[in-house]
């Protein structure tokens, strides 16, 4: 049977990282998967989820199953801080089950819409995340695409959105990133947030929103505020949410999966198909990270730790994004690099070619993802200079 496989290319990003590591240069650089690294290049384990591994350590009395949806002390504590106080309003409006990481949570999405609208269309920007389109089309969901990143220009077109999305029809699935855009790092304003909104309740759209990176742009609530205009004017919403970036538990697997549906009892239904389609798919999630990220939203002296360990990651981007940008714009006039200083959360496309990508890899063993998306987190005070200097060779 096997003979019959066909071989398959390598993840346009995942690849990129094993090339990564083949690579034995001392002056290499990975600027290619999203993983944050401090100013050493390493990703380190947050203090306050270590304090919490501890704590657990001690605790833990049985490794037996947790259930379907995951720890309910996690998806009380995820909902709360994703949802913020429409949690507190509309709780019983809100079905979360954890997942094994936001993938996870997206391919249960991509069921979930399945069963309520057999093959709808998901509509997903230019670009998306790339790993998007083969979890949500598994579950037999068509996807579109709308504009979004106008790369001439190095900025969201508004306007192409908003009519890239007119030939969209009731029932249609909207594909939102509800901040740090991966991979281009250009947001939505709130003013654009409440167009959407409009076009959403007019022409009956069921919009989903991607959280991978909550509290890596401005900050938790601010981050959030979009999808939460969403949830306090929508009928029904979808967000799923990572704990990979945000808490660094990258390898723990952990995330969720939050349906709002229009009440109580139609939350029910969603929660139970939610947990159905899970036992399907993986039957449980892995409980370790997620009750790392419980223990830590739910004590005060943790939660607080944490967000000011958050604090300190967003902060090192944004300072990262000054510099990179002054440094180009400091050694060559080619290309206007300032809008990599307004972009928000760990990615931005540098706006080169793909020759110059490859030149700086096998030249420069600077590593990124071939549409020029670089992790502003893999660059540090040992390496700017390099990669500044690189950039400008290859693009003079
Ligand atoms: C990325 O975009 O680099 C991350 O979300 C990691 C991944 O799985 O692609």
């Amino acid at each position: 049977m096997f003979e019959n496989l066909k071989q398959i290319e390598k993840d346009a990003i995942i690849g990129i990282m094993a090339l990564f590591r083949e690579d034995h240069s001392e002056n290499k650089v990975d600027l290619s998967v999203g993983v944050y690294q401090d100013d050493t290049g390493v990703t380190p384990i947050m203090a306050s989820i270590k304090q919490a591994e501890t704590e657990l350590l001690v605790q833990e009395k049985t490794k037996s199953y947790v259930g379907i949806a995951g720890l309910p002390k996690f998806n009380d504590a995820i909902s709360e801080l994703v949802f913020g106080s429409f949690y507190h309003k509309d709780r019983n409006r809100i079905a979360t089950i954890q997942t094994p990481g936001g993938s996870g949570g997206l391919c249960v999405a991509g069921h979930l819409i399945n069963r309520g609208k057999h093959g709808a269309t998901v509509w997903a920007s230019t670009p998306t995340w790339p790993n998007h389109i083969p979890l949500l089309s598994t579950s037999g969901l068509t996807i579109k695409s709308y504009e979004y990143y106008d790369r001439e220009n190095n900025q969201i077109n508004f306007s192409r959105m908003m009519s890239s999305l007119e030939s969209s029809a009731s029932g249609d699935v909207l594909l939102l990133h509800g901040c740090c855009h991966n991979p281009c790092g250009a947001d939505l304003n709130m003013e654009q947030w409440q167009s959407i909104l409009e076009l959403i309740n007019k022409k009956g759209l069921l919009p989903l929103v991607d959280l991978a990176y909550l509290g890596l742009g401005d900050g938790v609530d601010e981050d959030a505020s979009g999808l939460r205009l969403l949830a306090n004017n929508c009928k029904e919403l979808i967000v799923v949410t990572s704990c990979s970036k945000n808490f660094g538990l990258y390898k723990e697997r952990v995330g969720a999966v939050s349906a709002i549906s229009a009440n109580a009892e139609e939350s029910a239904r969603t929660l139970s198909n939610l947990a159905n389609i899970a036992r399907s798919i993986y039957s449980m999630p892995p409980d370790h990270g997620a009750a790392l990220a419980a223990q830590v939203l739910t004590d005060n002296q943790l939660r607080e730790k944490w967000l000011e360990e958050l604090a300190q990651l967003r902060n090192r981007i944004k300072q990262v994004r000054t510099e990179l940008s002054n440094g180009l714009n400091a050694r060559q006039n080619k290309i206007d690099f300032s809008f990599i200083k307004k972009e928000k959360g760990m990615f931005s496309f540098l706006g080169i070619s793909r020759d110059h990508v490859i030149e700086l890899r096998e030249r420069f063993h600077i590593y990124m993802v071939e549409s020029s998306r670089i992790n502003i987190a893999g660059i540090n005070q040992k390496n700017i200079s390099y990669i500044v200097e690189s950039i400008c060779h290859v693009i003079d």
